[in-house]
């Protein structure tokens, strides 16, 4: 026996060697535990009828990346459990679109919920896509909203009202299928999603009718944006819904809790193992996972080594793609193009080099003949010098893109890092928009820098916030402002354009707004300023968009510098929120960040000044001292009353003492009535001393909300039409309508209805 034993001892130290030379090569990837999954072989499909399957997806053993195995049955590409059709997968910015057939079913023994579903793993690589999805709800007197399962989290939603009368809030709605009152609504998902499960909720207010009506009618649709605009209104039971989800590549193996922050790099193996072509980099994803884009100018799939992957894009062979009409050399992620010799003119344009006009021997001999020679001669010298000045005005305009860029995009979160590619503007685009900088184009200037009208070639009217000098923190504080608005897609936010990175601090881009500032508003020397009623909307809009900075993004956006100055009104006076040069993203798991104390006087936080921790609740302090600048007209951070108290110290006594009305705006007690009380009273709430007294801004602006939605007179209409469905109509939409209490009670109690339908302004 003595041979087999040695056998086995030699196989028993080869297995030792093998399992050695294993935990090397393992080890060489970088932390222990981490697998990553060999390449897939050569021979595996690569399309299924005419969907391509690049990988990491796949088709069969070994030929995809774990979480993206696909079937293919027929000539129909299949995800998950079978009931979603792959349409098309995107490598290139890690997004497939899925075909889903019909609604979300609503169950009414589920209250009125309904999963998305799809059978794809909660936890796993997909995730719906924010921005290119949206909501769809089809139905009377409905609001839906989109319920993540694992978080609870509200990430949409919206309410369909039906109105029977001709006169309803009808208001002019371009390219959008549903306005408001006529049986439908959709809205877009902008805050991004953890996981891939969510549900729909429905909830029917202000009607009485019976429920096999109800579930007839109603459908809910979670679609690619735009799919329903074309749709219109004809929707057959079977209908396939396009829907893009996003995914993201997981390491098995990798230290669990590991959460991405802006500007994270991606481990070494990462870089090397799955973002395997050569010309590609990694993020992390938002929650999980890593994603891999081709470098800028390059074009393929960058989860492959080798020839599939990110490769060159040859723009010098898309002449009308990349605007080359002259000579054209193709260079590493760029290229050159000029127009060639002996011709002049735009080379971006078909036609655009014109031939120079050939000066001929004679006529220089003439010249030089006359004496001109000394003068040509000076002209070259001259020309000479500005060449080289050119020159080295290049180099740095390419020195400061460099730098600026490459700050950008470490402050950027995963994909979205394209968005701020597509919003750089050139300086020449800048320089032209505003004739060099001209001193009548200047809107206004302050600390900061100046502030320029511009119009850009395609003709949009915007504002360029130039700086005025070169200090780090600037640059900083502008970059940190494209890199959080770039995130940010709100309708009472300003909205960013793009940056220009070619001067030392960016130059930043905004949409013009026209109609100045809350402050200049409020502070102006009329008798009257902004009606109650404005004052309150504008006090809403702002509250809203507070509060989606605060929750529904992934990573909460705390604003810093909330006051009347950066409340910007536009031609129909709706707020716009403005300069994020001092926000902060917040981690989620993190209560409070403390940083140095940024502000305006007046309104800032005394909890965030004395402690430097800087939570959410800063901003509704400040928002608070805003609503007292509303009520008030005094401006916060110069006002003194007799005994020597700021604003809020004064309006708070006021207040406790049953005084108000020695402070208010006389404007504001003339037409505010009752509701005056209760801005007041939230107001003060919001400057309790104590952060966790303070509500958060979700509540403060459902309370706005509800305090607006009477005005509105929504429900009336609802009343009526459901008066009149029941031959029951005692009454007109007046406000004397016998159940108007009853009804109010159950319309409040609809607190999701206010949280996120759209009124018309
Ligand atoms: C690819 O080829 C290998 C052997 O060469 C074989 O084992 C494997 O089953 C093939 N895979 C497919 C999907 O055809
Ligand atoms: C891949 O999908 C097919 C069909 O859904 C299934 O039969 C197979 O087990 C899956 N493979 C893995 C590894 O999940
Ligand atoms: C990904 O790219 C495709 C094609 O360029 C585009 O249609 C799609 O909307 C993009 N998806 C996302 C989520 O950006
Ligand atoms: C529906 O709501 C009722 C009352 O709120 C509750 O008792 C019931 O459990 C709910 N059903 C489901 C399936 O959630
Ligand atoms: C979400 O809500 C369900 C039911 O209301 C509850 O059981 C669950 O614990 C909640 N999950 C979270 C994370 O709050
Ligand atoms: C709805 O209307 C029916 C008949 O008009 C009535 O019997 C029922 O009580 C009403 N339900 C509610 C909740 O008002
Ligand atoms: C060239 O023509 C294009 C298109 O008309 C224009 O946008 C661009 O500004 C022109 N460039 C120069 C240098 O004139």
């Amino acid at each position: 026996m003595a041979p087999q034993g040695s056998i086995s001892v030699a196989g028993a130290s080869l297995v030792l060697l093998l399992a050695l030379a294993l935990q090397l090569s393992v080890s060489s990837l970088s932390a222990a535990g981490v697998v990553v999954p060999p390449p897939p072989p050569d021979n595996c499909t690569r399309s299924c009828g005419k969907v391509a399957v690049p990988y990491p997806f796949g088709i069969g053993p070994g030929c995809y990346w774990p979480g993206f195995n696909l079937t293919c049955v027929g000539n129909t590409l299949l995800i998950g459990d079978g009931t979603l059709r792959v349409d098309h997968i995107w490598a290139h910015n890690s997004t497939v679109r899925v075909l889903r057939s019909g609604d979300i079913k609503v169950q009414e023994e589920a209250n009125g919920t309904g999963a998305f579903g799809g059978g794809l793993r909660d936890d796993g690589p997909f995730t719906l896509s924010a921005y290119t999805s949206e909501l769809v709800v089809t139905g009377c007197n409905v609001v839906a909203t989109l319920v993540e399962q694992h978080t609870n989290l509200t990430r949409s939603g919206c309410a369909s009202i039906c109105t029977n009368s001709a006169d309803s809030m009808e208001f002019p709605s371009s390219h959008k299928a549903c306005s408001f009152g006529k049986g439908c609504c959709q809205e877009e998902i902008i805050s991004p999603f953890q996981r891939m499960n969510f549900d729909a909720r429905l909830k029917w207010f202000g009607q009485n009718r019976t429920v096999d009506e109800r579930w007839e009618k109603t459908r809910v649709y979670v679609a690619e944006k735009g799919w329903y605009d074309k749709q219109r209104l004809v929707l057959e039971e079977a209908t396939e819904v396009p829907v893009q989800l996003d995914w993201v590549v997981e390491v098995a193996g990798e230290p669990a809790g590991r959460r991405p922050v802006p500007g994270d790099d991606c481990p070494s193996y990462v870089n090397r193992d799955v973002c395997k072509s050569r010309n590609s980099y990694c993020m992390p994803g938002r929650e999980r996972g890593y994603s891999c884009s081709c470098y800028i100018g390059h074009d393929g799939n960058p989860y492959v080594a080798g020839d599939g992957g990110c490769k060159d894009v040859d723009e010098c062979k898309q002449p009308e793609e990349y605007g080359c009409f002259g000579e054209c050399t193709n260079l590493p992620g760029t290229f050159r193009c000029w127009c060639p010799r002996g011709t002049h003119g735009n080379h971006t344009v078909l036609g655009g080099c014109i031939k120079s006009a050939t000066v001929s021997g004679a006529t220089i001999g003439i010249g030089v003949a006359s004496g001109a020679g000394a003068i040509i001669l000076i002209l070259i010298v001259f020309l000479f010098t500005q060449k080289l000045k050119h020159q080295r005005k290049q180099m740095l305009k390419k020195k400061f893109f460099e730098q600026n860029r490459g700050r950008l995009l470490q402050q950027l979160v995963s994909q979205r890092a394209d968005i701020a590619e597509r919003m750089i503007i050139s300086l020449e685009e800048l320089e032209k928009a505003t004739n060099n900088f001209d001193k009548t184009r200047e809107l206004g200037g302050g600390g900061h820098g100046t502030v320029y009208k511009g119009i850009l070639s395609d003709l949009q009217v915007v504002a360029i916030k130039k700086p005025k000098m070169v200090i780090q923190k600037e640059i900083d504080e502008f970059i940190n402002e494209v890199a959080i608005l770039s995130q940010i897609n709100h309708r009472n936010v300003v909205k960013l354009y793009g940056c220009c990175l070619e001067t030392e601090v960016p130059m930043l881009v905004y949409e013009f707004i026209s109609n100045g500032s809350l402050y200049d508003h409020v502070h102006t020397h009329e008798p009257k300023s902004l009606s109650w009623d404005d004052r309150l909307r504008i006090a809403t809009e702002t509250a809203k968009s507070l509060a989606y900075l605060h929750m529904t993004v992934s990573m909460p956006i705390i604003h810093r510098d909330i006051k009347s100055a950066n409340i910007l009104l536009d031609d129909t006076l709706a707020a716009k929120v403005a300069d994020f040069g001092a926000s902060r993203y917040v981690p989620l798991d993190k209560t409070g960040v403390t940083t140095i104390v940024q502000g305006t006087r007046g309104y800032l936080d005394p909890m965030y000044l004395s402690t430097g921790r800087l939570t959410e609740k800063s901003d509704v302090y400040s928002f608070g001292v805003m609503l007292l600048e509303l009520l008030t007209r005094k401006k916060p951070f110069s006002y003194l009353s007799s005994e020597g108290d700021g604003l809020v110290g004064h309006f708070s006594t006021l207040f406790a003492e049953g005084n108000l009305p020695q402070i208010l705006d006389p404007q504001v007690v003339d037409e505010g009535g009752q509701e005056v009380k209760e801005v007041a009273k939230l107001a003060l709430t919001c400057l309790k001393l104590t952060a966790e007294d303070r509500p958060t801004m979700r509540h403060v602006e459902l309370t706005l909300e509800g305090l607006q939605a009477f005005k509105r007179n929504i429900i009336d209409n609802v009343l009526v039409e459901r008066s009149e469905d029941h031959g029951t109509a005692t009454s007109g939409p007046t406000t004397g309508h016998p159940n108007m209490k009853e009804s109010s009670r159950q319309y409040s109690m609809e607190e999701e209805f206010l949280l996120s339908s759209r009124y018309p302004r």
